[in-house]
């Protein structure tokens, strides 16, 4: 059983840290990796942590283990602070992005490894014997090779087997698909989607990839410059996004978004069209930015609609859909439409945008309004 917390945590590295220590002092340019993060995973959940490069991810994940120590914050693994509790006493389990499998070792050595150093060495048979029933068909022909002779998916599924069979009350995940061709990339998250779910351990899934995220978190904190942006399921964060972060940050393709202000008739205006329509509680000259999905966008005339022009298509096959990259004006705005919709390049289409799908944020603060 693991509950995590991590409360305010924070952890700035040192950009060029001068080789000779005070050389140049004052001048060095710290990064906020993580900066006053607060998360909690509640025992027997997976959350995924998903984010843009360099926001921060790995470092939460290495905070976690106690790989490397935060400079402000605490975390807690049931409770207790794990300030002074060292890495291989925290129940861990780790699958890094590049596996870190030992090569010299074959398979089963390196799952043993761990029980080997804790003079545990009669009970590796046993353990990999059950490990490998779990990770199903054709893995006990791994076991007697060592990692450099094993494709990338192989050392991938040897190093999870290396993972579970300690037994750990936390597994932490950093990205361990990414090296994966697309097949085997899907083949294997819902392999360790089972395996997840059979353990019911806690866990912690980075990844810059939006299905992923979906497909093995049970929540999602989505991450940006060292914070924690928003906490919840997938439908919290795709129709509630808190901030204009998080609204362009999920979707494939995005949420439209468009920077305009309210009107001396009430509505909006942004720079190539209007719209009749405002929340309530905003005043004439709010500078306010509207954002809609490209699915919550219909062709067709209406009162409200307006013309855009399609530069254009991409086919979403698996979805029986388009895409279509249009122009009101000069501004962008993608729409998705059925894979019969008889567009082309160049065609003027009335566009009529679902009101109660629109999400309004501060254009200065980016923060979500009602
Ligand atoms: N050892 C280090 N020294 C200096 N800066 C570092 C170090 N490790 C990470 N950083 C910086 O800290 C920030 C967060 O890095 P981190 O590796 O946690 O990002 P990430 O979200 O895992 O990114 P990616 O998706 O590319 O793996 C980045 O700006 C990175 O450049
Ligand atoms: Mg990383």
């Amino acid at each position: 059983m693991a509950h995590i917390r991590l409360v305010s945590v924070s952890k700035k590295y040192y950009k060029n840290r001068p080789l000779i220590p005070g050389a140049s002092e004052g001048e060095e340019e710290v990064i906020m990796a993580l900066d006053g993060v607060n998360l909690e995973i509640r025992d027997g959940e997976t959350m995924s942590i998903l984010g843009p490069s360099g926001c921060g991810k790995t470092t939460l994940l290495r905070v976690v283990a106690g790989l490397e120590k935060p400079d402000g914050g605490y975390v807690l693994f049931n409770g207790e602070d794990m300030e002074n509790v060292p890495p291989r006493d925290r129940h861990i389990g780790i699958v890094f992005q590049n596996y870190a499998l030992y090569p010299h070792m074959e398979s089963q050595q390196n799952i043993g490894f761990f029980f080997k150093l804790h003079d545990r060495e009669d009970e590796i048979p046993e353990r990999v014997h059950a490990v490998s029933k779990i990770m199903g068909i054709g893995f006990d022909k791994l076991l007697d090779r060592r990692p450099p002779t094993l494709s990338g998916g192989e050392q991938q599924r040897v190093a999870v087997a290396r993972c579970i069979a300690r037994d750990p009350s936390l597994f932490l995940f950093d990205e361990p698909l990414s090296n994966l061709d697309a097949k085997l990339r899907v083949q294997t998250r819902g392999e360790l989607k089972r395996i997840l779910a059979r353990y019911a351990t806690t866990g912690l899934y980075v990844t810059h990839d939006q299905y992923e995220a979906f497909a093995l978190g049970d929540r999602l904190a989505v991450m940006n410059l060292g914070r924690v942006e928003q906490v919840g399921t997938y439908t919290d964060l795709y129709y509630k996004p808190v901030n204009l972060f998080v609204a362009e940050f999920l979707g494939v393709p995005p949420m439209n978004t468009f920077r305009g202000y309210v009107n001396d008739r009430g509505g909006w205006s942004g720079d190539d069209f209007q719209w009749p329509i405002i929340r309530p509680g905003l005043e004439e000259g709010d500078r306010v930015v509207v954002g809609i999905r490209p699915e919550h966008i219909r062709v067709e005339e209406s009162a409200h609609s307006v013309p855009a022009v399609v530069d254009l298509i991409e086919p979403l096959f698996a979805e029986r859909a388009k895409l279509l990259y249009t122009k009101i004006g000069l501004t962008r705005c993608n729409v998705r439409v059925g894979e019969a919709f008889p567009a082309k390049v160049g065609d003027t289409l009335p566009l009529t945008f679902q009101l109660d799908e629109l999400h309004f944020f501060d254009t200065r603060t980016g923060a979500r309004l009602g």
